[in-house]
């Protein structure tokens, strides 16, 4: 199934965004300009925006007010990419190059602080005290995230918890933001604010585990990033962290590992997928996926709900 056809009815809406998305990253200076809209115009799932406009369809829906905060949220997914890529070294992102290899390192941190700068612009539309507060709050969650990352690089002996408390901060916290200022922005229930939040933190989380089972499972043509990519550079996943867990395979892994050695590194990846790593890792997913289908179901039956736990399920199921 393909994802867009989960929400049609939100789609008019979807097209504002687009515009506005567009619009908001206009700049004067070309690189800037060029390297922004660059990545934007690859295009990339739109997760976030969606989440925001469903959860804002459970209080006060009001387009033009949330749009804002739907814009934003993408913006700051967007600028995280174009530094993640600098960190991962990545060449590849939504099948073309990335902003540290179309230009280089330093026009990407330039990139990428300028599509936050114009973030946080866009939300002083947003008139809540509290929404500046959540957001502010995810960003610093999301950089910590990606710096610990870094310190557990190549770290044979770090446990499952550090891998979930990372995953939780680079990803799962602004997907729940994504549910939870839709419904703060809209003034939905407060109980509905909680709801919506929790249900995106499941999501959020099962979401990076998936991400990181297609590092091992997709292919770069099906990715649009490259694949076995997060091995090499030393970033240990749920799917590796289970092939650690037995003694021979994590002799043999840490030992053969050589990230300057491709032959050696297909074999090491082939041991993880063999190990049994991925099926846990799907598990584990799923559980995510369970608790946030529980949490959504306990609120009033409408479309918005249905469409939400259908994206719960194609997260599940996604190959890119
Ligand atoms: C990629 O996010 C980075 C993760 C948090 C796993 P997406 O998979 O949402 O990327 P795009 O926006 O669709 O390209
Ligand atoms: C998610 O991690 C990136 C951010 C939260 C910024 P990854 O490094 O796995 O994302 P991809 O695979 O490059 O999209
Ligand atoms: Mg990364
Ligand atoms: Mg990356
Ligand atoms: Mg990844």
């Amino acid at each position: 199934m393909k994802l867009k056809r989960l929400y049609t009815f939100i789609n008019s809406d979807l097209d504002i965004i687009e515009k506005a998305l567009e619009e908001t990253i206009q700049a004067e200076h070309p690189v800037l300009k060029e390297a922004s809209m660059h990545l934007l115009q690859a295009g990339g799932k739109r997760i976030r925006p969606v989440f925001v406009l469903l959860s804002g369809k459970f209080g006060n829906y009001n387009i033009d007010e949330i749009k804002n905060v739907a814009v934003a949220l993408e913006l700051i997914h967007t600028a995280s990419l174009v530094h993640d890529d600098v960190i991962d070294n990545a060449e590849l992102r939504r099948g073309g190059l990335t902003v540290k290899a179309k230009w280089d390192n330093r026009i990407a941190m330039y990139t990428g602080d300028y599509i936050f700068a114009r973030a946080v612009e866009l939300m002083t539309n947003i008139n809540k005290i509290e929404a500046h507060q959540v957001l502010s709050k995810t960003m610093v969650e999301l950089v910590i995230g990606e710096i610990e990352q870094i310190k557990d690089k190549y770290d044979w002996d770090q446990n499952l918890r550090t891998y979930f408390r990372r995953i939780k901060r680079k990803t799962a916290i602004l997907i729940a933001v994504s549910c939870g200022l839709g419904a703060i922005v809209s003034e939905a229930p407060i109980q509905v604010q909680r709801q919506l939040y929790r249900f995106g933190y499941n999501v959020g989380m099962a979401f990076q585990i998936t991400d990181d089972i297609l590092d091992f499972t997709g292919t770069e043509k099906e990715l649009g990033k490259p694949a076995g990519s997060d091995l090499q550079q030393g970033n240990i996943t749920l799917p590796a962290l289970y092939a650690l867990r037995n003694e021979n395979l994590r002799k043999e892994i840490v030992t053969t590992f050589d990230p300057n050695n491709e032959e050696k590194m297909r074999y090491i990846i082939s041991l993880v997928k063999t190990s049994g790593g991925i099926e846990y890792s799907k598990e584990i997913s799923e559980r995510y996926l369970k608790k946030a289908h529980g949490i959504i179901k306990e609120l009033p039956n409408c479309k918005e709900k249905t469409a939400l736990l259908n994206i719960a399920k194609y997260i599940g199921k996604r190959k890119f």
